[in-house]
């Protein structure tokens, strides 16, 4: 069984994405929607609910986790790894790499949360993979509110994505990286203000491909259990109508 979280509803893009390269495989979803947005949350405190929902997941019998979050990755992917021995842990972390092979321009734009941008693993991935290029970042709280809210379109979407974006458009960046999972259901708010000549990378797809490459169980039924902090209610419908999942059962969390 694979266990995957995120702060919310970020985190469904990458098991929608999972699932479908994994059909066979049982998937646990938690979604701490009762505690987000993580991303304005000093990195400590977001390292503890990674460890509280880690074990979690563990007692279930999940025997791969999957960090569904930027942010909870960048507090706690490291640790969660040392601490946590025979179980194949999965995270995210911003796709600077891509961006850079894509780029013309030379100028990539990095969209994540403030708390993901003050963790080591943003400094780390920009050392080895963005030398040769101007990253410029930009935190956008207000896009998580927005998704969480379940508004992906319209033209409230349309002036916050463009509020964030027209600088980094502005300052010449042809290549945008999203770099907090909520951000993949905003790829085509963002690519109307945008435009057809930049590129969008959403790293959902390749972080499910890894994990069907390091899952230690993928022979199910493909069952789908999801348990949400906050209205488990409101996480079911907002599951629904963003990501088309419905999931088989779904419990609050803890
Ligand atoms: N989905 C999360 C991420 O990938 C963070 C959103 C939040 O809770 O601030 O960073």
């Amino acid at each position: 069984m694979i266990g995957m979280f995120d702060s919310g509803v970020g985190g469904l893009s990458v098991l929608r994405e999972a699932r479908a390269i994994l059909p066979e495989a049982d998937f646990v979803y938690v979604a701490d929607r009762g505690r987000a947005p993580y991303g304005s949350r000093p990195l400590a405190e977001v390292q503890r609910f990674s460890r509280e929902i880690a074990a979690w997941l563990l007692e279930r019998g999940c025997t791969t986790l999957v960090v569904a979050c930027n942010t909870a990755s960048a507090a706690a992917l490291d640790d969660l790894r040392l601490e946590i021995a025979g179980v194949p842990i999965v995270g995210m972390e911003p796709a600077v790499k891509p961006a850079v092979a894509a780029t013309g321009s030379g100028v990539v734009g990095v969209f994540a949360t403030a708390a993901t941008f003050q963790g080591r693993l943003f400094e780390s991935v920009v050392s080895r993979f963005g030398r040769d290029a101007d990253v410029i970042t930009r935190a956008c709280p207000e896009w998580v509110g927005l998704v969480e809210a379940g508004l992906v379109a319209g033209p409230e979407v349309e002036s916050a994505v463009r509020v964030c974006l027209q600088p980094v458009l502005e300052a010449g960046a042809d290549a945008l990286v999203l770099g907090c999972t909520h951000f993949s259901f905003l790829a085509g708010a963002i690519r109307a203000v945008a435009g057809p000549g930049v590129a969008i990378i959403d790293p959902a797809p390749a972080v499910a491909m890894q994990v069907g490459r390091v899952a230690a169980d993928t022979s199910g039924s493909g069952a789908l259990a999801m348990a949400a902090s906050g209205d488990v209610d409101l996480f079911v419908d907002l599951a629904r109508r963003l990501a088309g999942i419905t999931a088989d059962r779904v419990d609050p969390f803890p």
